[in-house]
């Protein structure tokens, strides 16, 4: 096992940044989580708290044991404070201009030397975020899946100037500490999951507005013909459609595919903001939003 990371920072605590939260407190972590100002870090505290409280409810921990977890989770909107953090990982919007930001401010305040700067990047590159540091062997990609706490998957993304002891680092952590499994990947657009899965995704948009049929039965066509564990206009809510439009969005900027082309019928969403779960509509309807 590599040398272990203990003492560990989120960045962002929308659903990827508060699921990763969830499992690094479940793993017993000491987690930090940064937030853009002190107005936001009540919505994430309730968020990660929230998640908490449903583990207990399905009896996933004990009530002692979720007040422990609680007891080593912190918020805070100064950067600075992350500055023992051995390892932090980013997850703010897909926005080039928002992650430049924050890896160059993470580089200003890491103490550690050691420290790894990990990217929860879906479409972009992780070695144009590391540009924006001056320890770009430091920087690895470490792509969660959502919902973070159920889906097994880390993709480990290694640019050409990742040290083969940061990759090492961030894999050992995925593995051996949140008990997930890791697939390697080189650092191109999409990476390996969504390279696949976006243009499926797209087509599915697409085919809905053309009307080729409702959107249960599109859905119901892949559960039931394929056996997908969701339709992929319901995966597209879980995702959320401002996320996936980002995604998308980045992949296209990265590549002549025009399979992965935005349709206008989620940019109108996007603006409309019927976002999916998170907003309580998007291709469908949901009772509250999540
Ligand atoms: N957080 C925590 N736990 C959750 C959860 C959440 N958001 N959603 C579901 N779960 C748990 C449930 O509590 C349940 O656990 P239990 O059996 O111990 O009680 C378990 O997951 C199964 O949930 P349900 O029985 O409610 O529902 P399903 O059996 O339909 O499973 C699902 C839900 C796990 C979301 C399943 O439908 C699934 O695997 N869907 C596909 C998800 C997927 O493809 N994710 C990848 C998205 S792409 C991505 O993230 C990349 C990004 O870059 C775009």
């Amino acid at each position: 096992m590599a040398d272990v990371l203990h003492r560990v920072g989120v960045v962002g605590c929308g659903t990827m940044g508060a699921g990763i939260a969830e499992v690094c407190l479940r793993a017993g972590l000491d987690v930090w989580v940064a937030v853009s100002s002190p107005g936001r870090a009540d919505r994430a505290s309730a968020r990660v708290l929230g998640a908490l409280d449903r583990a207990v409810a399905k009896e996933r921990m004990s009530v002692e044991e979720r007040e422990e977890a609680a007891g080593r989770l912190r918020f805070t909107a100064d950067f600075a404070e992350l500055a023992d953090r051995q390892l932090v990982v980013e997850a703010v919007a897909e926005d080039p201009d928002a992650k430049h930001r924050v890896f160059k401010a993470l580089d200003g305040v890491l103490t550690d030397p050691d420290a790894v700067m990990a990217s929860t990047t879906s479409s972009l590159l992780v070695a144009d975020i590391a540009e924006a540091t001056s320890r770009p062997e430091a920087v690895v990609g470490m792509h969660f899946f959502n919902p973070v706490p159920v889906m097994p998957l880390v993709e480990v993304v290694r640019s050409a100037r990742t040290s083969e002891r940061t990759a090492a680092r961030a894999e050992s952590f995925a593995v051996d500490v949140l008990g997930k499994e890791v697939i390697r990947t080189q650092d191109r657009c999409g990476f390996v999951v969504n390279a696949l899965l976006v243009p499926y995704l797209m087509a599915a948009v697409r085919m809905y507005e053309q009307g080729v049929a409702d959107a249960e039965d599109i859905d119901r066509g892949m559960t039931l013909g394929c056996g997908y564990p969701m339709g992929p206009l319901a995966l597209l809510d879980m995702i959320g459609i401002d996320t996936i439009t980002a995604v998308a969005h980045a992949m296209r900027e990265n590549s002549d595919d025009l399979i992965v082309e935005v349709p206008p019928l989620l940019i109108r969403m996007a603006e409309d903001g019927r976002l999916g779960r998170k907003s309580g509509r998007g291709f469908f309807q949901y009772d509250e939003a999540s």
